[in-house]
C-alpha cells in the first residue's frame, strides 16, 4: 500500500498568502506520524488536534506510516490554520475521501479536538489569492464574513470537519457562498463631528489643509485648548475609502493580533497609541512579525499625542515609513513588508509644564529645560510634518458662544473636491508630490517667488522647507479651486512653517 494525497493551503508572510501544499503519504510500514516543513511545537499541537478531531468525529484515523510534508519549507508557518487540510489529506490519503476534486479546493481552519473548526487570522488575503488561483475556499464560518468582501470567489462556510466531508462525498454539499458584486464601503456616520469644536478656526482650517493634500500636521499648545479633540476629528473630514483602500486596510487588521472585524469595514482607521507604546507595537514586529499601530493606520489617520513623551528612538523609526508608506521588519529567516501609508497628525505642549508663553505667567521652566523639551523630536521628522500650528487658550466669550459651526461633512465635502483635482492632475497626493512634480504644478510668478524667498530667509528655514511650504500651497490652492497658486495661497502656507524657527 503506498497513497498520496495533495491539499492546498496558505501560509501569511507580511500581508501576503503564500500558497502551500501539504502532502500526504501513507505506507503500511510500522505506524508512525511525522509532519515535516513545520516548527516542532506547532507539529505536536496540530497531530495531537488532528487526530482527536478525525477519532471524535467517527472517522478513521489510519494504523500506517503517515508522512506529511508541508512545502515549501522556508516559509515560516503557524501550526493551527493547517490542520483542516492536514486532516483532509490524512482523509484523502486513506481512502475515506475521494482525492480527484481536491486540486479545486483550498483549506484554512483550525480543528478543535470534538472535530469543530475554529476560526484563523488573515483569511482576507488568503481569499483574494484563492480567487487568483481558480479555486474555492474551505474556511470555518466564523470567517465567512472576511472572505465574503472578496468577489468572484466560491466560498464554502462550515463548522465541523464532517461537513466538509459530506461536502467533498456530495452526499450533502454546501451551498457557496457567492458574491458577484464588490462591497463598496459605506461612509458610517462617526460618533464625532468637527462641529463640537468652539472657535480654533485657524486650527480647523489647518485640519481641513491636511485632509485635502493628505499633509502631516503638528499642533502646539497648552492643556486643555482642543488639541486631541481636533486630532480624532481628522478621519471624520477625509474623503470616503475607496474599495481598494478598503480592503488593503482590512488586510492588515485581518493579520493582526486584533483580529478581521466586518463593523470597521470601509472606515478610515484613527490608531492613538500611549507615548508608553512599545517600539514593537508601534511599528510592528515579533517573532512571527505582526503589523504595528503605524501599519493598522494604514489609509487613515496616526495621532501620536505628547509627542515629546515617545522613545526618541521609535519616533526616529517613523521616518522610514513617512517617506516610503511601508515598513519592512526583518526576520533571520525571512522579511515581512506592511502598507503603513498614514497621515501623521501630532501634538505637543510649548513645554513640560504646557503654559510657556501663558500671559498669567504660571510657567516656571528653566530655558534650557524648554530646550531639552523640544530637542526630544529631532529636526527630520518635524521636517516631515508639512503644517506646524498654534492652538493657543480660546476667550472666554468663544466657549460660551454659540454660533452654528461648519459640520464634519460640510468640511469633507470641499475636502473630495480638492483630492479630486489632485487625482486629475497625477497619481499622488500633494504631500507626496515628487521634487519634478513640484516644478511642474506649483509655479509661482516671479513675484511670489521673490517672496517666498524673502520669508524662507527671514525665517531661518531650511532648504527643505521651500518644498514644503510650496505642496501646501499647492492644497490650498486645489481648496480654493484656482489651477494657479496665488499669492494669498502662498501667503497662508508660509504662515505653517512659522513655529520652525521656534523649535
Ligand atoms: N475648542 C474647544 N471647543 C470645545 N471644547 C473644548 C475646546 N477645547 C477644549 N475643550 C474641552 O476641553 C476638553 C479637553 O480638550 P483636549 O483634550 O482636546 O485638550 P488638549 O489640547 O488635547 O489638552 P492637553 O494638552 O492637556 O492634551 C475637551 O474634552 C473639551 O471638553
Ligand atoms: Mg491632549
Ligand atoms: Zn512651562
Amino acid at each position: 500500500m503506498s497513497y498520496l494525497a495533495i491539499v492546498h493551503s496558505r501560509a501569511q508572510v507580511g500581508v501576503q498568502a503564500l500558497p502551500v501544499t501539504i502532502e500526504v503519504h501513507l505506507t503500511n510500514a510500522s505506524p508512525k506520524l511525522s509532519i515535516v516543513g513545520l516548527p516542532e511545537a506547532a507539529v505536536k499541537e496540530s497531530q495531537e488536534r488532528v487526530r482527536s478531531a478525525l477519532i471524535n468525529s467517527q472517522l478513521l484515523f489510519p494504523v500506517a506510516r503517515i508522512t506529511i510534508n508541508l512545502a515549501p519549507a522556508d516559509l515560516p508557518k503557524e501550526g493551527g490554520r493547517f490542520d483542516l487540510a492536514i486532516a483532509i489529506g490524512i482523509l484523502a490519503a486513506s481512502r475515506q475521501l475521494p482525492t480527484e476534486a481536491l486540486h479545486q479546493y483550498e483549506f484554512l481552519g483550525e480543528l478543535a479536538l470534538t472535530g469543530e473548526l475554529r476560526p484563523v487570522r488573515g483569511v482576507l488575503p488568503a481569499a483574494l489569492e484563492a480567487r487568483n488561483a481558480n479555486r474555492s475556499l474551505v474556511i470555518p464560518v466564523q470567517n465567512l464574513e472576511e472572505a465574503a468582501l472578496v468577489n468572484h470567489l466560491n466560498i464554502l462556510p462550515a463548522k465541523h470537519l464532517l461537513e466538509i466531508c459530506n461536502h467533498l462525498y456530495n452526499t450533502a454539499p454546501i451551498s457557496p457562498h457567492y458574491q458577484a458584486v464588490p462591497v463598496i464601503p459605506k461612509l458610517l456616520t462617526d460618533s464625532v463631528d468637527l462641529s463640537e469644536v468652539k472657535g480654533q478656526h485657524q486650527a480647523k482650517r489647518a485640519l481641513e489643509v491636511a485632509a485635502a493634500g493628505g499633509h502631516n500636521l503638528l499642533m502646539l499648545g497648552p492643556p486643555g485648548t482642543g488639541k486631541t479633540m481636533l486630532a480624532t476629528r481628522m478621519s471624520t473630514i477625509l474623503p470616503p475609502m475607496t474599495e481598494r483602500e478598503a480592503l488593503e486596510t482590512a488586510i492588515v487588521t485581518s493579520i493582526s493580533t486584533q483580529g478581521f472585524n466586518a463593523e470597521n469595514w470601509g472606515q478610515r482607521p484613527f490608531r492613538a497609541p500611549h507615548h508608553t507604546a512599545s517600539g514593537v507595537a508601534l511599528v510592528g514586529g515579533g517573532s512571527h512579525p505582526r503589523p504595528g499601530e503605524i501599519s493598522l493606520a494604514h489609509h487613515g489617520v496616526l495621532f501620536l499625542d505628547e509627542l515629546p513623551e515617545f522613545d526618541r528612538r521609535v519616533l526616529e523609526v517613523l521616518r522610514e515609513p513617512l517617506e516610503s508608506g511601508k515598513i519592512v521588519i526583518s526576520r533571520a529567516a525571512h522579511q515581512a513588508e506592511f502598507p503603513a501609508s498614514f497621515q501623521l497628525v501630532v501634538a505637543m505642549n510649548p513645554c513640560p509644564c504646557g503654559y510657556l508663553g501663558d500671559p498669567t505667567g504660571r510657567c516656571q521652566c528653566p530655558l534650557e529645560q524648554v530646550k531639552r523639551y523640544r530637542a526630544r523630536i529631532s529636526g527630520p521628522l518635524l521636517d516631515r510634518i508639512d503644517l506646524h500650528i498654534e492652538v493657543p487658550n480660546l476667550p472666554r466669550t468663544e466657549l460660551r458662544g454659540n454660533q452654528v459651526r461648519e459640520t464634519s461633512a460640510e468640511v469633507r465635502a470641499r475636502v473630495v473636491v480638492a483630492r479630486q483635482r489632485q487625482t486629475q492632475r497625477g497619481e499622488r497626493s500633494n504631500s507626496r508630490l515628487l521634487p519634478r512634480e513640484i516644478e511642474q504644478f506649483c509655479q509661482l510668478t516671479p513675484n511670489d517667488e521673490r517672496l517666498l524667498d524673502t520669508a524662507i530667509e527671514r525665517l531661518g528655514l531650511s532648504a527643505r522647507a521651500w518644498h514644503r511650504i510650496l505642496k501646501v500651497a499647492r492644497t490650498i490652492a486645489d481648496l480654493a479651486g484656482s489651477d494657479p497658486i496665488q499669492t494669498s495661497h502662498l501667503v497662508e502656507s508660509i504662515t505653517y512653517r512659522q513655529l520652525e524657527r521656534k523649535q
